[in-house]
């Protein structure tokens, strides 16, 4: 196992019925700012139970933060916070609004250009505001680690950021805030979860026996509650425990001490910001082809997760390899997410404009070896057509 810290600063309140916490967990002295997406959270009445909590606080609210944040709507947010001398943010929403909302603690509080949190991948952030969240959409694990990924519509810029500065202080994780999401939403939480497990998981061994193991208990979980979050909605107990896989998936514990492969999510990235497609789609789509590309690379962890994540101990080293990629791909497509650049009207003539905007943001050594060249990606594009 390599040499690591691990420090994780968010309180985490979970169950039914915890947004009345909010009354404890944000300052009373607080002048807060309430941010949000687009009509969900006011149709669902979620914000209504949020607006209560906060009492008598002086609290402004900013409306709009949409999927994929954009620079451009996040900094009137930063204007509002300069403007009412808001000291306390409250993201209520899924991942772009909790993204949308580290951006907005980092910019506030920052002298100079604020796109450039964003291209220095948030090493030049030396103070944000303190803030918490309100989780309603299980996928990003934002709610509780240091990361978030911002575009720049102009430029079409996605690009992700971390400071030890922009941990949530609390989130506040109610499971039943959940039922009112569409599948499509579910169906991409589940895939963007899975994902980030296997990010931190098939890469070669690394001697992080509980990581290893931990890893794939919640990739298990997943493959027995997702479908069934899809199938019975209004089921508590799977939404409670798909609200708490996301979370754990990426919150630091299980990449801890181990090798890591973010190409999946970097090149995904791209595909969001050139063509639209939400964010766990394009992992869907990058992921098998990315694994068959690096079989080699990844063959002991393969046949591990192969055996442990799937049962298959049939056949020879490369038939339980493509039969680990193939279930991978299946488990995606019966979550209703289709997994060919094809089907999402797309051929051959979008590779290279993605391979040249990796180029340009400096993705051209990814993969837990940085051997995914440039030349690598374009073949794993190839692979997903
Ligand atoms: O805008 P509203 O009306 O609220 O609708 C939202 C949005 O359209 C809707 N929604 C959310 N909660 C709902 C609901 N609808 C009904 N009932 C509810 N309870 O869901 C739609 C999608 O929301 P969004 O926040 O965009 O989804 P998600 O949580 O999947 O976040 C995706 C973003 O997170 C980034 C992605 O790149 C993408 O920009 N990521 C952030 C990470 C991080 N900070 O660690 C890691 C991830 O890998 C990911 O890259
Ligand atoms: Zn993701």
């Amino acid at each position: 196992m390599l040499n690591f810290q691990f420090h994780n600063p968010t309180r985490i309140v979970f169950g039914a019925d915890t947004l009345p916490e909010l009354a404890h967990l944000v300052p009373p002295t607080a002048r807060v700012l309430v941010l949000y997406g687009g009509a969900s959270a006011d149709k669902n009445g979620t914000l209504a139970q949020v607006r209560a909590a906060l009492g008598g606080r002086v609290a402004h609210e900013f409306a709009g933060i949409e999927p994929n944040p954009s620079y451009e709507t996040l900094m009137e947010a930063v204007a509002q916070v300069r403007r009412e001398k808001l000291d306390f943010l409250l993201a209520v929403g899924g991942g772009s609004v909790i993204d949308g909302t580290k951006f907005v603690a980092a910019a506030a509080r920052f002298e100079g250009e604020p796109w450039e949190i964003a291209t220095s991948g948030g090493s030049v952030i030396e103070q944000a505001l303190p803030f918490g969240t309100v989780l309603t959409l299980p996928a990003t694990g934002s709610e509780m680690n240091s990361g978030s990924v911002v575009t720049r519509k102009a430029t079409q810029a996605k690009l992700a950021f971390m400071s030890p500065l922009l941990y949530p202080q609390f989130s506040v994780l109610d499971p039943t805030l959940t039922f009112t999401l569409p599948p499509r939403q579910i169906a991409n939480g589940v895939a963007d979860a899975f994902v980030h497990i296997v990010e931190q998981y098939l890469t070669y061994p690394q001697g992080g026996m509980v990581q290893d193991r931990y890893a794939e208990g919640l990739l298990q979980t997943l493959l027995e509650i997702g479908p069934r979050a899809l199938a019975t909605p209004q089921d508590y107990d799977v939404r409670a425990n798909l609200m708490w896989v996301a979370t754990q998936a990426l919150n630091g514990l299980i990449g801890a001490g181990v090798p890591q492969d973010w190409a999946t999510h970097l090149i995904g990235h791209e595909l969001t910001a050139q063509h639209g497609i939400d964010h766990a789609r394009t992992l869907a789509i990058v992921l098998p082809s990315l694994l068959e590309v690096q079989r080699e690379h990844k063959r002991d962890k393969l046949l591990q997760y192969a055996s442990r994540v799937w049962g298959i101990e049939e056949g020879d080293e490369a038939q339980r390899i493509d039969a680990a990629i193939d279930r991978t791909r299946a488990f995606f497509e019966r979550l209703g997410i289709d997994t060919r650049l094809s089907a999402y009207s797309l051929g051959r003539e979008a590779i290279e404009p993605i391979v040249a905007q990796l180029e340009a943001h400096g993705m051209t050594a990814l993969g837990e070896r940085q051997d995914i060249t440039p030349a690598v990606s374009r073949r794993i594009l190839e692979g997903a057509l």
